[in-house]
């Protein structure tokens, strides 16, 4: 399958008192033409700026220290910012946690959209304004030729956050990344604005990168799961892989100290053992070992790869052990 995305060894750095620190480290992956996949991990794993340099987004004190990204055919690290600018929206857009942060507020929500619709056309102004309620209409705005004069702060977050897909799909993007872009919403306003995510998806054939620190809406919505720990990748497989039958350490621990209410109120809800590494003070081999309960001597002196282990990827030198231990217990 062609994919819409490819990412070879990114690796980001920030500044601390010792130095240059990684904070994501050797990051590779691929999103197939179509494909919904899921980014999850601990708040400080590296999602955001994983995704940030997808949308050549990255500032100074962060720093690509290497690494290439393909958007179809182009490489888009290595192009001048001018000829990325035309990509940004056409072929790549991104929705985020608050979208007031993508809105001017004194600026009605009708006029956004055409500023936005008239960037990526030739389209005139009637033309733009009367598409900008066609794309209203289609992220399930009520009345879009009414609500299109509308202020940002008349409306409700749910609204909003249409809106901003709304924006952020006008110039037909091919990627569309979602940085926790229903984490602020409450659980049913959440439902329907990833339900709507999922329908567009669908309809626009459309390669969804979603980013959340939350395993069940990464679950409930993605074909793939990638689990990011400390700036690594470690896992990425299928919902059912991941979910089912995880082999790397971190995933498992992340799974079980998941809080499921709706399982079983008076069981504890277990904690992962240690504290995530500190930035300016990363182990040696691999990043999990100094919480792991399975580390031996090995994994704290070469970092594993991320190889296929039981047809998905996991980075652990002892995946296809704990695999077999797993499948008797
Ligand atoms: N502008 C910045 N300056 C310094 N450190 C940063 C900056 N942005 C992010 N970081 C650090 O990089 C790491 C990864 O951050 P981020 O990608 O935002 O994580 P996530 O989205 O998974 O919560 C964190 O430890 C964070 O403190
Ligand atoms: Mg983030």
């Amino acid at each position: 399958m062609k994919n819409a995305l490819v990412v070879n060894n990114l690796s980001l750095s920030v500044p601390s008192a010792k130095g240059r620190v990684t904070v994501v480290d050797d990051v590779s992956f691929d999103i197939p033409a179509g494909k919904k996949i899921g980014l999850v991990g601990e708040s400080g794993s590296g999602k955001s700026l994983t995704a940030y340099s997808l949308m050549r987004l990255i500032k100074d004190p962060v720093q690509i220290d290497k690494g290439e990204i393909f958007l179809g055919e182009k490489e888009i690290l290595g192009m001048s910012m001018k000829d990325f600018r035309h990509m940004r929206g056409n072929d790549i857009s991104m929705i985020y946690q608050d979208p007031m942060s993508a809105l001017n507020p004194i600026m009605r929500i009708g006029a956004q959209i055409i500023e936005s619709i008239r960037l990526h056309s030739d389209l005139d102004h009637g033309q733009a304004r009367r598409l900008a309620i066609e794309h209203l209409a289609s992220v399930g705005i009520p009345e879009p030729d009414r609500r299109i004069d509308s202020y940002p702060f008349e409306m409700s977050g749910g609204m909003l956050q249409r809106v901003v897909i709304a924006i952020a799909l006008s110039g037909e993007p091919k990627v569309l990344i979602a940085d926790e872009a229903t984490t602020a919403l409450d659980v049913t306003t959440q439902d329907r604005v990833l339900t709507l995510i999922d329908k567009l998806a669908a309809e626009r054939g459309l390669s969804v990168l979603l980013i959340t620190h939350d395993l069940g809406v990464a679950a409930q919505f993605s074909d793939d799961i990638m689990v990011m720990y400390a700036g690594k990748l470690v896992e990425k497989g299928s919902v059912n892989q991941i979910f089912s039958h995880p082999v790397h350490p971190y995933t498992k621990a992340l799974l079980d100290s998941r809080c499921d209410y709706t399982i079983d109120v008076t069981k504890p809800i277990n904690s992962i053992a240690g504290q995530p590494p500190r930035l300016d003070n990363r182990p040696d081999g691999c990043v999990f070992s100094p919480r792991c309960e399975h580390v031996q001597p090995r994994c704290r002196e070469g970092v594993p790869p991320l190889i296929s282990v039981q047809d998905r990827l996991a980075a652990c030198f002892r995946a296809e052990e704990l695999f077999h231990v797993e499948m008797v217990k």
